[in-house]
C-alpha cells in the first residue's frame, strides 16, 4: 500500500512516525475521511473546507489543503483504486516536538499522512436497518471539531459493538447530539428532526447533502432538538455519515422504531443519495 506522508510517496510499512508526534502523545490533531465512489472523490470541497476550519479552530499551521485533492487522487491510481469503491483518509498533527501541552516552537512542521484504501459498502445493512444505543455524551464541548482525540467515541463504539449494534447515539442534557461516527434524525408525522449545528456536534458533510436533499423531496425537515423522551414516538430513525450513508435506524437499545422495518421517507432519501452519487 503506498500512502502519502510528511511530503512523499511511499510504502506504509517505511512510514515513522516519532514517538515524541503530538498525536500519539496528546491526540492533537485533526482528520477527514473522504468516500470515493469508482475512484470519484464525493463532496472533497465540504471535506477539506471542514478540515481547514478544523486546523483554524485548533490553531495548528497548514498550508497544504489545497494539495490534498490531487494526493488524494494521486494515492488512488497508486493503489490500484481509480474504478472502486474506497475511502481516503486524511490526518495532521501539531508535529513532533518534546512532551510540552503549550504548542511547540511556531517553526514545527505539522505531520501529515494520507492514504486510501477500498471500501465494502454496507449494502446488507442499507436495506435491513440497525441498531443503535443511546449513552451519556461525557465528551468535551467542541464536538464541532473534527479530531482524532477520539476517546469518548471509541468507549461507546465498544458498548454499541458489544449490545450488537451498529452505532451509539450520544444524549447530553435531555437531547439527543449524534452518533459516534455518525449524525442522527428521526422522523416525527413526515417531518424529519435532526439536531441544529452548534459546538455539540459535528457538522457532517452527510447530513450537509441530506436536509437539502429533504428540501428537494417536498419532505419537511427542521433542525431542532430531539429529546431523549421524544424518541419513542418517532415513526422512523436513521444515521448519516459518509461511510454510513443513509442508515435506516430499526431498533434503540430494547425498543423497535415503527414496526421495526425501514421507513419510507428513510428510504426516499436513501433512493435520493444514491441518485446524487450516481451523478458524480
Ligand atoms: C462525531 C461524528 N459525527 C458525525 C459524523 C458524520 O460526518 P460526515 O457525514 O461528514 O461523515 C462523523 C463522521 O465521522 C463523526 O465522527
Amino acid at each position: 500500500m503506498i500512502v502519502y506522508f510528511n511530503g512523499q510517496m511511499m510504502p506504509k510499512d517505511e512510514v515513522r512516525i516519532s514517538p515524541e508526534d503530538r498525536g500519539f502523545v496528546f491526540g492533537d490533531g485533526v482528520y477527514e475521511v473522504i468516500r470515493v465512489y469508482a475512484g470519484k472523490l464525493f463532496e472533497s470541497d465540504a471535506h477539506l473546507k471542514r478540515l481547514a476550519r478544523s486546523l483554524r479552530e485548533l490553531r495548528i499551521g497548514y498550508d497544504g489543503v489545497a494539495r490534498l485533492e490531487g494526493i488524494s487522487h494521486r494515492l488512488l491510481v497508486e493503489n490500484g483504486l481509480e474504478a472502486e469503491d474506497a475511502a481516503v483518509y486524511i490526518q495532521i498533527t501539531r508535529g513532533t516536538a518534546p512532551r510540552k501541552h503549550a504548542f511547540p516552537p511556531a517553526d514545527t512542521p505539522p505531520t501529515v499522512y494520507v492514504s486510501a484504501y477500498a471500501f465494502d459498502p454496507p449494502e446488507k445493512e442499507w436495506k435491513k436497518g440497525v441498531k443503535i444505543i443511546l449513552v451519556p455524551d461525557i465528551r468535551w464541548t467542541r464536538c464541532d471539531i473534527k479530531t482524532v482525540a477520539l476517546v469518548p467515541n471509541v468507549l461507546a463504539a465498544q458498548q454499541a459493538a458489544e449490545a450488537g449494534a451498529k452505532e451509539a447515539v450520544f444524549v447530553r442534557d435531555g437531547a439527543v447530539a449524534e452518533g459516534a461516527h455518525t449524525n442522527f434524525a428521526a422522523v416525527f408525522n413526515g417531518e424529519v428532526r435532526t439536531a441544529p449545528y452548534s459546538n455539540l456536534i459535528l457538522p457532517g458533510t452527510t447530513r450537509n447533502v441530506a436536509i437539502p436533499l429533504c428540501r428537494e423531496l417536498g419532505i419537511p425537515v427542521l433542525e431542532f432538538p430531539i429529546l431523549q423522551h421524544e424518541l419513542k414516538a418517532a415513526d422512523e430513525a436513521m444515521i448519516w455519515g459518509t461511510t454510513t450513508e443513509v442508515m435506516p435506524v430499526v431498533q434503540i437499545d430494547d425498543w423497535q422504531v415503527g414496526d421495526g422495518t425501514p421507513g419510507p421517507i428513510t428510504r426516499r432519501l436513501q433512493e435520493a443519495f444514491a441518485g446524487r452519487v450516481s451523478a458524480l
